[in-house]
């Protein structure tokens, strides 16, 4: 679990400050372009995050589209060749990946094996039982307010999956709720 300074949270500020400078030079991009099905996407990634979060007493998340665009732009940019699960320099965000072979994997099923980690998460001890559970402790974490993703298939015909979240979570020694 990677630990982050005061910094990076104002470098992340710059950044989605950034971001909403291209959006709005940009002619292309409106939230009116927003198709059922993507709204249908947001709705599915909300309810999965915001019920496993309703279930251990913290707020629910926000979506947020800027979010969702760096998750896009990295994602197309960087991993479309190679599909590998490798994070983004994140500049202050916390970030899920998923990986799955074919291209039928929807943000929905991303979001439900994350949450099934909740098996191997202990919050006595604050530790994951033999298993990774990280992407289970950034989808609970408390101060954690919003969240955007995206899905791309691979030029291997493989699906990659990437939520950002912002504040981000898993702040090494604290615990998520
Ligand atoms: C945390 O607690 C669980 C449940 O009691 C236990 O199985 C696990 O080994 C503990 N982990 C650590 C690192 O102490």
């Amino acid at each position: 679990m990677p630990s982050h300074s005061p910094l990076v949270f104002h470098a992340a500020n710059i950044y989605l400050a950034a971001l909403s400078l291209i959006f709005l030079f940009s002619p292309t991009i409106s939230s009116t372009a927003l198709t059922k099905a993507k709204t249908e996407t947001i709705n599915q990634v909300l309810d999965g995050h915001n019920s496993a979060r309703k279930a251990v007493g913290v707020p629910p998340l926000q979506w947020e589209p800027l979010l969702a665009t760096y998750a896009r732009v990295y994602s197309s940019n960087e991993r479309r060749k190679d599909c590998k699960l490798v994070h983004s320099p994140g500049y202050g965000f916390g970030e899920n990946l998923f990986w799955g072979k074919g291209s039928r994997w929807t943000a929905e099923d991303a979001v439900a094996a994350w949450v099934a980690e909740r098996q191997w998460y202990h919050h006595a001890n604050n530790s994951c039982n033999a298993k990774d559970c990280s992407h289970y402790t950034q989808i609970v974490w408390r101060t954690t307010q919003r969240v955007g993703c995206s899905k791309i298939i691979c030029d291997s015909g493989e699906t990659f999956i990437a939520c950002e979240y912002y504040p981000p979570g898993n702040y090494f020694g604290q615990r998520p709720y």
